[in-house]
């Protein structure tokens, strides 16, 4: 069994296109309609109610759109709703969730000393605590809020070296960082910053993102439900935004393929 129908997938803005990208490597049959928030962004400074009420809104629009099944490609929207959209909805709902345990199992037993970079109110809500709890006994986990780095995105300054440089500093010369094995990347507006990330710390540590997973876990799901794409579809693509200006437009494409 197939199905054609196509996969939703949001975020608070454009972080979440580093997941589509991630899809259209890996399931490069499907159809993708991307919503960007980027009006109301960013969702990690806001309250819970906030970000379940914008979530709830999208995830109404895609099932009038006839999705199979959403991703939540925003760690932040995940820790807010995940829990209540899947009470609500009927389709699979895939979540995104920091790779801690991706970074805790590098040290095949020796103790990992990670940072968890994300936003606010990511590392805040109860459902990274638990994350949390499940690897702080046997290893040691720093949290860094990180909430201009998901301006700088929206802004559309990621080649502004400087900026970027200069918010990375802020926040990370506070670390001894020859001591980090990882740096995980629980944002998906973080990807982006991958380069910049790889020449602030040292060669030895790990950075790592969980879009991999994720799009795994699509996957597996759609492939148990038999509505994976057939294999002769053609892969589509469709980015939309609540903010409608060409200056979002062009950014928006120019994101999907850097
Ligand atoms: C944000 O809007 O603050 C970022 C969302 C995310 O966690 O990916």
């Amino acid at each position: 069994m197939t199905s054609t129908a196509p996969i939703g997938v949001f975020d608070s803005g454009l972080g979440g296109i580093t997941v589509v990208r991630e899809i259209a490597k890996d399931l490069p049959n499907e159809q993708v309609l991307y919503f960007g928030d980027s009006a109301n962004a960013p969702y990690g400074t806001k309250t819970p109610e906030q970000v379940r009420k914008l979530a709830f809104a999208i995830v109404n629009n895609f099932v009038r759109e006839g999705v199979k099944a959403v991703v939540i490609a925003c760690n932040t929207a995940t820790s807010a709703a995940v829990d209540a959209l899947r009470e609500q909805f009927t389709i699979p709902i895939i979540g995104m969730e920091p790779a801690l345990k991706v970074a805790c199992d590098r040290g095949h037993g020796v103790p990992q000393h990670v940072i968890v970079a994300a936003t606010p109110l990511t590392l805040r809500e109860q459902k990274f605590a638990k994350l949390m709890a499940r690897f702080n006994s046997t290893n040691v986990i720093y949290k860094q809020p990180c909430p201009a780095l998901v301006e700088i995105v929206e802004h559309g300054q990621l080649d502004d070296s400087e900026l970027v440089e200069r918010t990375l500093h802020g926040y990370f010369d506070g670390y001894d960082l020859e001591t980090i094995d990882s740096v995980v990347l629980g944002c998906t507006h973080f990807p982006f910053f991958r380069d910049y990330f790889r020449r602030l710390m040292p060669s030895s540590t790990a950075i790592i993102d969980g879009n991999v997973g994720t799009v795994n876990h699509l996957r597996v799901v759609l492939e148990a439900l038999g509505q994976l794409a057939p294999e002769d579809a053609e892969g589509t693509i469709v980015l939309s935004n609540s903010d409608p200006s060409e200056r979002m437009t062009t950014l928006m494409h120019q994101l999907l393929t850097r």
